[in-house]
C-alpha cells in the first residue's frame, strides 16, 4: 500500500515536471494567474482579436516579436523595451525591419493594469498575445505556461544573435541548439513563415548576384524568382516594397511548407530546411498534413516561449523599466 501511494506520488511529481517548465529559478506553470489574475486570458484574447479586425498585419507582428523576444536573452519582454538616452534597444536595432505592433501589448498590459495592478509580467502578455494571434488565425491553440518575470536590459547589438535570413542548415541548428531547440523545434518554427510579409533586403541575396555563377538561386522556383525580382529590382528604392511570406498571409496554415517543396519560400533559411534529409522529411510531413504541423508547433512554441530569461521584476509600462 505505501510503495503504491509512493508510486502514485512520485508518477505526480513526474507529471508536475513535465508540464512546468523551469525558467531562470522559476518554474513556468499554467495556472499561475488562476488565483492573481484569473482573467488575464481573456484580456488579451479581447485586445488581440480587436486589434486584428482593424489591422490584418497584427497576428504576423505579434509571433515574430515573441520569437524575437526569447531568442534574446530569453522571453523576458526585453524586445518591448524603449531605447533611453543611454541605450539603444533591442527594438531600434539592425533586424528589427517589420517588428511592429507593440501598441497591441501595451493596450493589453494597461488592460490588466486596471483588473490586477503589478501583476503580469509583459513577457506573460506577449507569450500570451502570440498564441492568440495563432490560433485566431486559424493555427492551433496550446496552454501557454505563465510566470515569466520582465528584464532590465535590452541592447541593439544583441540582436547579432538572432538567426538571419542567408543562414544555411548548420548555422540554424546551431543558433536553435543554443536555446536547447531541436531540429524538429526548427523546422516546426519555421512554419511560422506562413504568416506576414518580408521587405526585399531579407532575400535580396538569392534574386540578385546569386554567386559566381548563377544571378538567381538556381533552388528558386523560376517563375516565383521572375516576380520576386519585378517586386525586387537590384536597386530597389521603394522602403516598403517585398513579398508576403505565403500565399496566405493571414491565415496560419500548412502552406508555407507546400510551397517550400515548389522552391517558392522567401529565404534561403527557409530553403535550406531542405538541405538536411531528417528536416527535409518533416517539411514533407507539414505539408502533407496540417494537423501534424499543427500539434508539432504548439508543442515546439511551447519550448520556444520558455526559453529561461533573466527577467527580476514585472513592469508596469512594457516598454520602460521600473
Ligand atoms: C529560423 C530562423 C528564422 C529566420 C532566419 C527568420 C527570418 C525572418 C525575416 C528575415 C523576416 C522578414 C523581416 C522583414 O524583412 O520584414 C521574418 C519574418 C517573420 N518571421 Fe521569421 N525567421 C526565423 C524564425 C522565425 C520563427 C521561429 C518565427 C515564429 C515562430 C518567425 C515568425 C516570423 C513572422 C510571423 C514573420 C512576418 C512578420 C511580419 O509580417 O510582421 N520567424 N523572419
Ligand atoms: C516609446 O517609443 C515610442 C516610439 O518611439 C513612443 O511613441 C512612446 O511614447 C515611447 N514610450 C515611452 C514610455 O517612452
Ligand atoms: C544614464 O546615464 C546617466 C548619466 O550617466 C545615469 O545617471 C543613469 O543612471 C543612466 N540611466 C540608465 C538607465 O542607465
Ligand atoms: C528600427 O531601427 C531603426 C534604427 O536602426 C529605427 O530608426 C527604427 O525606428 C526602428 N524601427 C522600429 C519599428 O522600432
Ligand atoms: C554554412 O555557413 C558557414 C558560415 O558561412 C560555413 O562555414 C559552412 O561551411 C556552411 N555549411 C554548409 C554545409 O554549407
Ligand atoms: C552557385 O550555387 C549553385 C547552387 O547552390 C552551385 O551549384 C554553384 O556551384 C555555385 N557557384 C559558385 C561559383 O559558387
Amino acid at each position: 500500500m505505501a510503495q503504491n501511494l509512493s508510486f502514485f506520488a512520485s508518477s505526480i511529481l513526474l507529471v508536475a515536471a513535465m508540464t512546468s517548465f523551469i525558467h531562470g529559478c522559476h518554474a513556468l506553470s499554467s495556472d499561475y494567474y488562476a488565483k492573481l489574475c484569473p482573467h488575464v486570458e481573456s484580456v488579451v484574447t479581447a485586445v488581440v482579436k480587436k486589434a486584428m479586425t482593424n489591422d490584418r498585419t497584427v497576428p504576423a507582428a505579434l509571433l515574430r516579436m515573441n520569437f524575437h523576444d526569447c531568442f534574446i536573452r530569453g522571453c523576458d519582454g526585453s524586445v518591448l523595451l524603449n531605447s533611453t538616452k543611454n541605450n539603444t534597444a533591442e527594438k531600434d536595432g539592425p533586424p528589427n525591419i517589420s517588428l511592429h505592433a507593440f501598441y497591441v501589448i501595451d493596450l493589453a498590459k494597461e488592460a490588466l493594469e486596471d483588473i490586477c495592478p503589478g501583476v503580469v509580467s509583459c513577457a506573460d502578455v506577449l507569450a500570451l498575445a502570440a498564441r492568440e494571434a495563432v490560433t485566431l488565425s486559424g493555427g492551433p491553440t496550446w496552454v501557454v505556461p505563465l510566470g515569466r518575470k520582465d528584464g532590465r536590459i535590452s541592447r541593439a547589438s544583441d540582436t547579432r544573435q538572432l538567426p538571419a535570413p542567408t543562414f544555411n542548415f548548420t548555422q540554424l541548428k546551431l543558433s536553435f541548439a543554443r536555446r536547447r531547440l531541436s531540429t524538429a523545434d526548427l523546422v516546426a518554427l519555421s512554419g511560422g513563415h506562413t504568416l506576414g510579409f518580408s521587405h526585399c533586403s531579407s532575400f535580396q541575396n538569392r534574386i540578385h548576384s546569386f554567386n559566381g555563377s548563377h544571378d538567381v538561386d538556381p533552388s528558386l522556383n523560376p517563375s516565383f524568382a521572375v516576380s520576386l525580382r519585378q517586386s525586387c529590382p537590384a536597386h530597389n528604392k521603394v522602403r516598403s516594397a517585398g513579398a508576403t511570406m505565403d500565399s496566405t498571409t493571414t491565415t496560419f496554415d500548412n502552406a508555407y511548407f507546400k510551397l517550400l517543396l515548389q522552391g517558392k519560400s522567401l529565404f534561403s533559411s527557409d530553403q535550406a530546411l531542405l538541405t538536411h534529409p531528417g528536416s527535409k522529411q518533416l517539411v514533407e510531413k507539414f505539408a502533407g498534413s496540417p494537423e501534424a504541423f499543427g500539434k508539432a508547433f504548439a508543442k515546439s512554441m511551447i519550448r520556444m516561449s520558455s526559453i529561461p530569461g533573466t527577467g527580476v521584476e514585472v513592469r508596469r509600462d512594457c516598454r520602460v523599466v521600473r
